[in-house]
């Protein structure tokens, strides 16, 4: 049995009564007095708990009262202000109800989340069954295996134009790791990261993980979602420690172009302080005449840059968790004791399974550009359908698998039976209730004008999405509903 009871503090964020209970009389009563000490091992009574208010400073938000071998017994439930300092993912939030009602068969579209819907290559899956088989199960290196950082080298200076040695790579467990285990290892408390806007969920909430503040910085869908160096120079502080760079960017596809990056790198080189994580996740997953370019490349980058890469998304490796960093050996020897603290080395398996896809050619080879050309069809086929559509504007990817759609001239419209849509969340609330289709809201990526449509899903699945979507939307443009 358990209740929930609130807190004294005012600035307390967790505080509320959750279930009704016989205890909750008793708890509402002590609510407004209770503070005492977390150390909660053996039985409390009420007249301890009093106690121990008058003689602890430290102060219970949140506690749960529960009966043990009928006793009762105070259990603080108070959550870590860094824990409570950030927000749940949204694209999380939206996959999971999409899922509940796959779940009790509506047949919803799902088109929220950032996964390819491909196989990883069988060439790959055959290494990770061989490693298996061969018994390649235990403990790698910390940092990972020197045969993965050597490749991963050679894949670096081929590829990207850059030099590093193995001791100057950590493999983790995704590319989320690797950027978390970056900002962790550089910043200081109230220390500032820049984030250009729109941006991926992530990288605000890993900076408030660190204690440092992120500090966003717009990009308009006429500026193709690219940040303007001129913007960037007149936010940079002495307190800015981390400007983070996606390109191609989830989520807008947008690709940064040599010449942008190349002014970009002279505004920071100005900033001694200022490093840059450049996150190239979606490197292979690019459209050309668009080219990408790392910047750590660019002249006098390559000292202060942390690049990221992984095997997610190019090579379809989603669920193998494995992702890298490259830099110089200081910061990337900071990287590598976080990690040697939490997870130690990733798994040996995916990085057997690795090894055998960066073996594959140059960009992946024939498998990658396989999946890339489908991506392509089917960002051409989305494109032209919503271009269809009047008053939504378009970026045109040039990169990843998301399409990032101004939906903001549908904003303020109600709708009989759903209520106002008034913003990106209740847009895409609507679409999935009545056209059956999940996206994720745009401000979840600091862009509430928009929404995100993820096409890693079959052109089938895209033509009924986008028909569905425009049904819906059309509804919304009849003159009772305007
Ligand atoms: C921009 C970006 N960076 C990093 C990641 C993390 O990828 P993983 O941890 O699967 O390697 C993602 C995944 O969605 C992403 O979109």
């Amino acid at each position: 049995m358990a209740a929930q009871i609130s807190g004294i503090s005012s600035a307390c964020s967790v505080a509320s009564f959750k279930n009704q209970s016989p205890f909750d009389s008793l708890s509402s009563i002590r609510s407004s007095t209770l503070a005492f000490s977390s150390n909660l091992n053996g039985n409390l009574s009420i007249k301890s708990l009093e106690t121990r208010t008058s003689q602890k400073s430290s102060t219970i938000c949140s506690a749960v009262l529960v009966e043990h071998n009928s006793e009762q017994m105070e259990v603080d439930t108070t959550l870590s202000p860094r824990v409570n300092s950030v927000k749940p993912s949204k694209t999380v939030a939206i996959t999971d109800q999409a899922t509940a009602l796959v779940e009790a068969g509506v047949p919803v579209i799902r088109l929220a989340a950032g996964e390819p819907d491909f196989d990883t290559p069988a060439v790959i899956a055959q290494a990770g069954i061989n490693a298996i088989r061969e018994g390649y199960t235990r403990y790698t290196p910390n940092a990972g295996t020197l045969e993965l950082r050597t490749a991963i080298c050679k894949k670096l200076k081929e590829e990207n134009g850059l030099s590093y040695t193995p001791d100057q790579i950590v493999v983790s467990n995704g590319a989320k790791q690797s950027i978390l285990q970056a900002i962790l290892a550089v910043c200081s408390p109230g220390d500032e990261v820049i984030v250009p806007a729109p941006f991926w969920v992530s990288y605000p909430e890993m900076a408030r993980l660190a204690d440092a503040t992120p500090v966003i910085l717009p990009a308009t869908i006429s500026e193709n979602f690219l940040l303007d160096p001129k913007l960037l120079e007149s936010k940079l502080t002495e307190k800015s420690r981390l400007l983070i760079l996606c390109s191609p960017s989830n989520p807008t596809g947008s690709v940064y172009p040599k010449e942008l990056l190349q002014e970009i790198a002279r505004v920071v080189a100005k900033h001694p302080r200022l490093l840059v994580i450049s996150d190239e996740i979606y490197e292979h997953i690019i459209y050309s005449p668009a080219v990408h370019t790392s910047f750590a490349s660019l002249p006098g980058m390559w000292e202060r840059t942390l690049t990221v890469n992984g095997f997610s998304k190019a090579f379809a490796m989603t669920g193998w968790r494995l992702g890298y960093i490259a830099g110089p050996k200081h910061f990337i020897a900071a990287c590598n004791k976080i990690q040697s603290q939490s997870t130690s080395g990733a798994s040996s398996i995916s990085q057997k399974a690795a090894v055998a896809a960066l073996g594959m050619g140059h960009a992946g080879g024939e498998a990658v550009s396989h999946m890339v050309k489908a991506f392509r069809e089917r960002r051409d086929f989305l494109v032209s359908a919503f271009r269809e559509l009047d008053g939504v504007k378009i970026s045109e990817p040039q990169g990843a698998f998301y399409l990032f759609l101004d939906f903001s001239h549908y904003y303020g419209t109600e709708v009989d039976g759903f209520g106002l849509i008034k913003d990106s969340e209740s847009l895409c609330r609507y679409l999935l209730e009545k056209g059956q289709v999940a996206l994720v809201p745009g401000d979840a990526f600091g862009d509430d004008s928009c929404i995100r449509i993820s096409y890693a899903a079959s052109l089938s699945d895209l033509q009924t999405a986008a028909d569905r979507i425009k049904k819906a939307i059309l509804t919304l443009n009849t003159p009772s509903n305007i």
